[in-house]
Order: structure tokens, then sequence, then C-alpha cells
């Protein structure tokens, strides 16, 4: 078997330790420091996709939809959003960490076919809560995968992003009907609960981590009312 070989490691912003990217043949991984393990492996992304297709369903024909994805990781959840709306759409891609971009622009982007290279992508490198300041609705669909469930896991910061106020400003920052779509290692009914006080209609929607068999994963999909 092929020794894992290390490409590259990034600092997280706000003491959030290191992001290691590996490679073994031709397979990814990136791993955060300490504990916390694996946060993408390129052979397993089917509930990454699962994401974008349940969170962009609703604009397979809204010409001018401009959905945000939170975090690059390996660009799969990012290449199904770019599949999943019309040629005059527009994705946005929130990236916290410089070097997850710079390592999508080479070898690594190969894995979901280099969405960054696809005209109606473009990147805000910084925090995704950053886009969700000014509180006005510029988006029909928002795809979060910046941890391992609605806690912050990358960043403790990203805590503030499932809290009541965090909750209500990407509500606002939603048109009307926008769909909040977040990835979860397991379900949550308290922050299912949290959702619906925020005016969203909410539910949770299993997902399989490979076509038909692999790890269970929730998907939270959240329509504004
Ligand atoms: C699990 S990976 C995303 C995997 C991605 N869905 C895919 O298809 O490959 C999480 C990504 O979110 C980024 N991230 C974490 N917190 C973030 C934040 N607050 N804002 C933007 N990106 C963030 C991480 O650096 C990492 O690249």
């Amino acid at each position: 078997m092929n020794p894992w070989i290390e490409l590259g490691t990034a600092d997280i912003p706000n003491a959030g330790g290191q992001l290691k990217l590996s490679q073994r043949g031709d397979e990814f991984s990136i791993r955060l420091s300490g504990v916390r393990g694996e946060l993408m492996n390129s052979r397993v992304h089917g509930s990454e996709e699962a994401l974008s297709e349940l969170g962009c369903a609703h604009l397979k024909s809204t010409a001018d939809a401009h959905v945000l994805v939170g975090g690059m990781g390996m660009g799969f959840t990012l290449m199904a959003a770019l599949k999943a709306v019309m040629p005059t759409s527009k994705v946005t891609v929130a990236e916290l960490v410089p070097e997850v971009i710079e390592w999508n622009k080479g070898p690594l982007g190969a894995c979901a076919g280099y969405p960054l290279n696809d005209s109606r992508t473009s990147v805000h490198q910084g925090d995704v809560v950053e886009l969700f300041k000014d509180r006005k609705p510029a988006f029909d669909a928002i795809l979060l995968d910046v941890d391992n469930g609605p806690e912050g896991l990358t960043q403790t910061d990203n805590h503030q992003l499932y809290s009541s106020q965090g909750v209500a400003a990407i509500q606002q920052c939603l048109k009307p009907k926008g769909m909040l779509a977040i990835w979860s290692a397991f379900p949550d009914e308290k922050f299912l609960g949290r959702l619906k006080k925020a005016e969203f209609q909410a539910s949770m929607k299993m997902v399989r981590a490979r076509p038909g068999k692999g790890s269970r994963h929730t998907i939270f999909l959240a329509q504004k009312k």
C-alpha cells in the first residue's frame, strides 16, 4: 500500500490549531491537529454532494440564483452546487484558511473537477460569518459544511453560527423561500428546534456517505418562510 505523503500544513485562524493535507496514491485527506481527526477524505463525498443537491433543489429554473457555500474543503459541495444551478447563476465559496484555496488550485482540485475554474464561482477568503453581518437578503441558498455538525469544531468561533443569534442572522441573509442547508455527522433535535424558532420550516434528512451505503450523515434543511 502507498504511504501517506504530507503535502502541506496550514494554521487555522483564531488559535484553531492546524490543518494537514496528505496524499496516498490518488486519495487525499485533510486532518485537524490534535484529537479532532479527519475533516475530509476524497474517497467519501456522497453526503457533501447531497448537501448541495438538497439545498439547491428549488433553484433548478432560477436564472439568477446566488448560492453561498461555507467551507471549500475538497470542493465536492461547491461542484455539486454548480451542477445544481443554471448556467446564469453564481456560487460564492467562503473559506477560512487561505491554503485550502491554494491546495484546490493544485492537485487537490482534481478530486472534484476544479470547481474554482468555473466562471460562475467567486471566492470569499475569510470567515463565512463575515457575509452574514449586513443581514441583507442576498442568497437563494446557504450551504454550510464547516464543522462536524452544528457546533464549532474547526475553530471555536464557529459556535456563533449555530446559536440563536447566528441562525437569525443567516435567516435574514436569505431571500424569501431561500434554503439553509447544514451538513452534520449526527442528528440534533435541539438545533432543529432552534431553526424552527427562527421562522424556518425545518427538517433533518438522513443521507449516506457513499451511494446507498456507508455512514449515515444528517442534512438540516431549513427553508425561510
Ligand atoms: C469539512 S470541510 C468542507 C468539505 C466540503 N464540503 C467538500 O465538499 O469538500 C470544512 C471546510 O470549512 C472550512 N471552514 C471552517 N470554518 C470556516 C468558517 N468559519 N468560514 C469559512 N470556512 C470555514 C475549513 O477550513 C474546511 O476547508
